[in-house]
């Protein structure tokens, strides 16, 4: 018998570390089971019990995701994990499809989470973003227009300030914030060779741009966990601060900045890829996309979405498959539905149907895509769960013409 309930970290935590360590995400020691016991503790976490013991847990923490200039309810499943005893039993599915359930009904419009493979969360409704750019370069190739000044060490003593540092980062369309500073503490702490460098330029002496890395080694490579700046003057203090340790390391990772080109500061960036291939410090650049989203409510989604165009109204079949893994009882059942959908500086949705209207079906998977301006309509339409008139696709590709939505914090 499998029973799902909320986790007790008195009851819970030795099971779930256990589970931690035969997944590979912790070593053992005192000091990584604290760090999980700290993380688990922080939002909602469920557990499916097994045998008397919680072997599937899956947990989530509030935050808030950007839709053009609002700012929406969001909520972030952090981590998801089963047993070696307990896999494929349905059970990573229905908890986290209880989980988001739990979100919806506490007020998040959006769920998101970062995949470790592509398929399992599309069973949920989860649809992906954009590629992100990942590169790997040499820091002496950069080419900086702009003198850093000395920055200050930053440590896990300062997890506060860094955590503020995030939160007030420079935002725009998808940008994510969670909530919750304890995240940002346990994965400073879990960083086995982190360190940080930043600049408090705030009025009141705030961290204003900094740099988390994880790496050590004479010549690397490090990685760049995350950064924040509130101003393109100040990520071109933290690049050319990077720059500078360049005389010594070999190698960073880093993810691209939002609505800018690292490439455009890399010198001579082919050349270097070409001669360090399949070399230790290999140069090179890596698009992926892992995050995906899922709207856990249309008509607030919608209420909040302020197009530059339109007004566009369409009927909407709207399919989720989230439900098929929630019992019959659950307060909250997805999305799926038959509704008339006003895109448009005003927008909203309403049960029903309307003759007069083109007719649009979707999965909520394919939907969320559409809406955050992932993907076009015309291109959804041939590789995702997604079709209609002709020509109705090509005008919500023209009144969808959003800025590529970027999260901006991997979770
Ligand atoms: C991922 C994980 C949580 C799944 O746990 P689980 O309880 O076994 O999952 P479920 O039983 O609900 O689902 C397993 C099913 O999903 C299917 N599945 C797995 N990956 C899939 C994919 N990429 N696309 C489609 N289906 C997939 C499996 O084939 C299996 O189907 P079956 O039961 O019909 O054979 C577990 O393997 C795990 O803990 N992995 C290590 C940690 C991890 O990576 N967690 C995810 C973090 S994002």
């Amino acid at each position: 018998v499998v029973e799902f309930r909320k986790y007790d970290s008195s009851k819970d935590k030795d099971a779930a570390v256990r589970t931690w360590r035969e997944v590979g995400w912790v070593e053992d020691g005192e000091k990584q089971t604290e760090l999980v016991a700290q993380f688990l503790d922080v939002g909602r976490t469920l557990v499916a019990e097994v045998n008397g013991e919680a072997e599937s847990l899956a947990a989530s923490a509030p935050g808030t995701v950007r839709y053009l200039d609002e700012r929406l309810p969001f909520a972030a499943v952090t981590a998801v994990t089963t047993s070696r005893v307990a896999r494929k039993q349905g059970l990573a599915k229905r908890l986290t499809a209880r989980l988001i359930a739990a979100d919806a009904l506490d007020g998040a419009l959006v769920s998101g989470l970062g995949i470790f493979e592509q398929g399992f969360y599309n069973l949920l409704g989860y649809g992906s973003g954009g590629y992100e750019h990942w590169l790997h370069f040499d820091p002496a190739q950069l080419r900086i227009d702009y003198r850093h000044r000395v920055p200050r060490r930053v440590t896990v003593e300062d997890a506060e300030a860094v955590h503020a540092s995030r939160l007030a980062r420079k935002k725009g369309h998808g940008a994510v914030n969670l909530l919750p500073v304890e995240l940002t503490e346990v994965e400073m702490k879990l960083a086995k060779e982190g360190f940080g460098l930043g600049y408090f330029d705030g009025p009141k002496g705030e961290l204003t741009h900094h740099l988390w890395f994880n790496g050590s080694g004479e010549q690397g490579p490090y990685s760049v966990w995350w950064y924040s700046y509130q101003t393109g003057e100040q990520l071109l203090e933290l690049l050319s601060l990077m720059q500078s340790l360049g005389d010594q390391v070999r190698l960073l990772r880093m993810r691209e900045p939002r609505d800018v080109q690292l490439q455009d500061f890399l010198e001579q960036p082919f050349r270097f890829r070409q001669l360090t291939q399949k070399a230790k410090y290999e140069n090179r650049m890596k698009a992926t996309a892992y995050w995906q989203v899922r709207m856990c409510d249309l008509q607030g989604c919608l209420e909040r979405t302020h197009l530059a165009t339109g007004p566009l109204r369409f009927n909407l079949r709207l399919s989720d498959p989230v439900e098929r893994y929630l019992p019959e009882d659950a307060g909250w059942r997805g999305t799926s539905g038959e509704y008339v959908v006003t895109l448009g500086p005003e927008s909203g949705a309403e049960s029903g149907r309307d003759a007069s209207l083109p007719t649009l079906h979707s999965s909520v998977n394919a939907f969320t895509r559409l809406w955050l301006g992932a993907l076009p309509a015309t291109g959804l339409a041939i590789s995702a769960d997604l079709r209609g008139p002709e020509g109705f696709l090509r005008e919500l590709d023209e009144l969808l013409r959003l800025p590529t939505p970027k999260l901006d914090w991997d979770f």
